[in-house]
């Protein structure tokens, strides 16, 4: 869970560091798995910056997440490759089936779905991360079939 007095540490470890944000960002969404906002003021008064500038960082990056994710997270690929393999339709039908928009999370908490760009499976699109494991040539039952699998 979030716990201020370790965010804080965590950002006096790396204040020294030229561009601190980012490194700061990633040291707390990899020590919480999100970053808190809580910790934007943290941040902001560590590196002299303003809040804002801040939550922009949070915001530009899609690599952060304002809350926990759920316990399996679905990355779909949204670049050209795939959409010309009906990604998007895919897609669509994905977030229907499961009621979540992008970065969010089911109601059960089970699975958060993220957009990504491009996996390198190009080839043989539409191409997903379950969990991290590429998935090539999804459709929409075997990404269910897959999330029964992993959630079991
Ligand atoms: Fe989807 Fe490259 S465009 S994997």
């Amino acid at each position: 869970p979030w716990s201020g007095a370790r965010a804080a540490r965590i950002i006096a470890e790396h204040t020294h560091l030229e561009g601190a944000t980012l490194p700061i960002l990633h040291a707390l969404q990899e020590t919480f798995g999100y970053v808190d906002n809580e910790a934007i003021p943290l941040i902001a008064d560590a590196l002299n910056l303003s809040k804002a500038e801040v939550h922009g960082c949070i915001t530009f990056y899609h690599d952060f997440r304002a809350k926990p994710a759920g316990r399996h997270v679905v990355k779909l690929c949204r670049a050209e490759a795939c959409q010309a393999v009906g990604a998007d339709a895919l897609h669509a039908e994905v977030l229907r089936r499961l009621e979540v928009d992008w970065h969010g999370t089911t109601r059960d908490g089970a699975v958060t779905v993220e957009p990504v760009f491009c996996l390198g499976l190009c080839a043989c699109g539409p191409a997903a991360l379950i969990d991290g494991e590429p998935v090539a040539r999804l459709d929409a039952d075997g990404l269910q079939a897959a999330l029964t699998e992993v959630a079991a």
